[in-house]
């Protein structure tokens, strides 16, 4: 039997890739399974949390104990989903791979290969950045960050800019963890704690965040 210990806890997991329309047939997206997020929303859940998972298109079922789902596909989908909801979570893990730039001018027709060369792309709003200023005392901010260098320096970084509680670190470089794989090995900081978690199935992995995150906030 699975211990309650987010009982009474309301959690807001985001997953999977956003996707940014060029034109009709063409996007701009993330490598991302989405199922470190839907592991972890799934744990949450097993765990008695009342969770909400916001997931850009992925081919995974969602688990059944996730009652509500909402599906995006652009960041800025993403940004108006996850602010109409923030306020009302105890728990924020922005497990999503948000694309960092979007194409400034969509176009309504298939571009040709002499136009879409000159593609000109604008930056995506950074979510959780905006999260950070806007947390009240006593929620929890999550962040994920998939690097290929400077590993712990990028992460630290991030954790102290972005004003983000607790940072999940995937070294993406490896071929055995992370994206579309079942298994990852990932470290976790927070302003005070280095803990590794070797590596492991998703679910495992994400159990262990989540006692983790029960260990260290509640
Ligand atoms: O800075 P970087 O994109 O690597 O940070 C990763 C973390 O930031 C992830 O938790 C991701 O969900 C979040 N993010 C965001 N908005 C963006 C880009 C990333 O919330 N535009």
């Amino acid at each position: 039997l699975s211990k309650k210990d987010f009982m009474n806890k309301k959690v807001l997991v985001t997953a999977g890739p956003t996707v940014e329309n060029i034109d009709p047939v063409r996007f701009l997206s993330n490598r991302s399974s989405g199922r470190m997020g839907y592991e972890l929303a799934r744990e949450f859940a097993n765990r008695g949390a009342e969770v909400t998972l916001i997931s850009g298109p992925t081919n995974l079922k969602p688990p059944s104990i996730i009652k509500k789902i909402i599906r995006i596909e652009s960041a800025k989908e993403l940004r108006e989903r996850v602010l109409e909801h923030f306020e009302d979570n105890d728990i924020i893990v922005m497990t999503a791979a948000v694309s960092d730039v979007r194409i400034k001018n969509y176009s309504e027709q298939k571009l040709k290969k002499d136009t879409i060369v000159n593609l000109e792309i604008e930056k995506n709003p950074d979510i959780i950045k905006e999260l950070g200023r806007k947390k009240r005392v006593g929620q929890i901010l999550v962040g994920f960050a998939a690097e290929t260098e400077n590993l712990k320096e990028n992460a630290i970084k991030k954790l102290k800019e972005k004003k983000i509680d607790m940072i999940v670190l995937n070294d993406v470089s490896r071929e055995d963890i992370g994206f579309e794989k079942e298994e990852n090995e990932v470290t976790i900081f927070t302003s005070k704690e280095e803990l590794r978690l070797e590596k492991n199935h998703k679910r495992i992995i994400a159990n262990n965040i989540c006692d983790f995150i029960f260990s260290t906030f509640f």
